[in-house]
């Protein structure tokens, strides 16, 4: 497919929510049924957040989060199966590295399940060392949990009394 006129957006208030969790439900197996509320949040605290349009048709996303220096992952890249294998995976992916937010960061992770291939014609590299992960349950491991006014902060000296 000629995928010239798809336009590349990072403005993330123009993002369609509920265009955007049905093209999840489409092609993205790790994000079905997505709350509306929940899409809202990630992305209020992702930057950049690309999106690929034909038109008013939202056909791919892509977002990253980041400390902005040292570390940043990208997150949920997905190009609607009409337009697949036209070379926007990559344009995404790309134009998210390449954003201000993430150009200057040293080391940029992401997670796949089976787009290992994609990703390494990207320029990505598997590696070996462990990954761990907190499945986080909030409340359901209550001595990890600490609550906000278990909290106290001390502002003469800078430091944080639990
Ligand atoms: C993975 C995905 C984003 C790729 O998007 P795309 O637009 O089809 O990919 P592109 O056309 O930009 O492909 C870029 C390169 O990767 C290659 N490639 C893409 N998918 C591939 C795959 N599954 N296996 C091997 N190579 C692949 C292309 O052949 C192309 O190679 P080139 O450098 O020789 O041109 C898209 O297939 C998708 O949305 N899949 C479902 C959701 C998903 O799995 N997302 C990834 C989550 S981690």
């Amino acid at each position: 497919m000629d995928c010239s006129h798809i336009q590349l957006c990072a403005d993330k208030s123009k993002i369609d929510l509920f265009q955007l969790r049905h093209l999840f439900n489409l092609t993205a197996f790790w994000a079905q049924e997505r709350q509306i509320e929940d899409l809202q949040i990630a992305i209020a605290n992702s930057e950049p957040v690309i999106s690929a349009w034909d038109g008013q048709r939202l056909i791919g996303f892509a977002r990253a989060t980041s400390d902005g220096v040292y570390r940043a992952t990208i997150w949920d890249v997905i190009v609607h199966g009409d337009y697949q294998g036209a070379g926007l995976g990559r344009k995404l992916v790309q134009t998210v590295i390449s954003h201000p937010h993430l150009c200057h960061v040293e080391r940029i992770y992401l997670m796949t399940t089976s787009q290992q291939k994609f990703y390494s014609r990207i320029g990505f590299e598997e590696n070996q060392t462990t990954t761990m992960i907190l499945y986080n349950s909030y409340g359901a491991t209550p001595e990890l949990v600490v609550e906000p006014h278990q909290v106290e902060m001390h502002k003469e000296a800078n430091t944080v009394a639990v």
